[in-house]
């Protein structure tokens, strides 16, 4: 039995070594998940109960997802962003964004075209990009420079293939934000070279200090060349529920449209509607999430820098992405960290060649279970 050519693609499961260790250690602390510990607030929960005794709602969901759902979205998203959006044109609700992400992709790419990665990324990017048979330029997103790339290294990397830039702010692993004046820098590049621009914004409300992670649309109000992802999974403590959507230039939303159509059949009703309860609630909710989750980076951060690790402080997502020590790769560091301490951090090579000489933290755990995880650090001499 013979698989697609196209499944040689794919690289091995890197964590698989991590996953074996971790199943033999007794009692670690797990740092390595990015998967909200929190649950999904009573209210959405409640919303999906009521919803799922209408027998109106188990029957197929539309393709672009609920026209109430949309119109949640677009008032959501003028509000926290100021950009009006049509919900019949510019919005589409997806099945969570990773599967958004993969099928823009399958919409977008023919052979050789070639797409522009940050060097340390969700490695879903590149693994989608040689699915479908694209090219990948990875550009640096730099330590130095608050994890926030330079425009003339991105412009370094543009060739006469080059069709889509990718971005991911508030960024997943290193938890930077970018200002508004940088996507404005990106749009104006992508206009120069006619390049369509993605930015996965799934971490856009999970944020640390009074300024707001804008969004790419703020920059191209136009929606000329933009797709932008956005999800509940996190926002709303909602990764199991899978729902997530997408916004931008219609062509682009069309063509992501016309894949699903073709491939799955939407999300769950009951689930849409509880994600339109999320949305007309979200502020407090947001709130009171964020100020526990910078407690936890606040703690975490504190107690790392102590023990003489290196790292930009996140400014939003739930993630601390700090440099290796003796110079370790980041297999062997996080090797190390579990047979020492009996902590589990993700390794930075999981996320690009360019992240082997870091590790990832994640804060999605109790506040006891962190202290613990600091505790024995200490212990071990870390
Ligand atoms: C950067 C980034 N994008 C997308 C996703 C996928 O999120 P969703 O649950 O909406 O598919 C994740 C999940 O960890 C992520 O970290």
């Amino acid at each position: 039995m013979k698989l697609s050519s196209r499944i040689d693609k794919i690289p091995p499961y890197i964590f698989n070594e991590i996953d074996i260790l971790k199943s033999k250690l007794h009692n670690p602390v797990d740092f390595g998940i990015g998967d909200p510990d929190l649950s999904t607030p009573d209210f959405i929960v409640n919303e999906a109960i009521k919803k799922i005794k209408d027998p109106k709602n188990h029957s197929y969901p539309s393709y672009s997802g609920m026209f109430q759902l949309r119109e949640a979205i677009s008032k959501y998203f003028y509000k926290r962003f100021g950009v009006k959006l049509n919900p019949d044109k510019e919005i589409i609700v997806l099945i969570g964004s990773k599967e958004g992400i993969a099928h823009s992709l399958q919409s977008l790419i023919d052979t050789n075209d070639r797409v522009l990665v940050p060097a340390i990324s969700y490695p879903i990017y590149r693994v989608q990009t040689s699915l479908w048979g694209g090219k990948i330029d990875e550009f640096d997103i730099g330590f130095e420079n608050q994890f926030i790339p330079s425009i003339s290294d991105i412009e370094k990397k543009i060739n006469k293939k080059t069709k889509i830039l990718f971005l991911n702010y508030p960024n997943n692993p290193t938890g930077a934000i970018v200002p508004l004046s940088f996507y404005k820098k990106c749009v104006d590049l992508a206009k120069k070279h006619d390049l369509i621009i993605i930015n996965d914004a799934v971490y856009t409300d999970i944020h640390h200090n009074k300024t707001l992670p804008p969004s790419l649309l703020q920059a191209d109000k136009k929606k000329q060349l933009s797709l932008e992802f956005h999800s509940f999974s996190k926002t709303f403590n909602m990764t199991g529920w899978r729902i997530g959507f997408a916004v931008g230039n219609r062509t682009l939303i069309d063509g992501l449209k016309k894949i699903k159509m073709n491939t799955d059949s939407g999300v769950f009703n009951a689930i849409q509607f509880a994600a339109i309860k999320a949305l007309k609630n979200s502020d407090k909710h947001i709130q009171t999430l964020n100020s526990r989750i910078s407690a936890r980076i606040d703690l975490l951060s504190n107690a790392l820098y102590d023990m003489g690790f290196e790292f930009n402080k996140p400014q939003a997502t739930f993630y601390i992405f700090a440099k290796t020590k003796n110079s370790m790769r980041s297999m062997e560091f996080s090797k190390h960290l579990m047979n020492k301490a009996g902590i589990i951090t993700a390794p930075g090579i999981g996320f690009g060649k360019k992240g082997d000489s870091y590790i990832r933290f994640s804060v999605t755990l109790p506040e006891k279970e962190i202290e613990r995880g600091i505790k024995k650090m200490y212990k071990a001499g870390i």
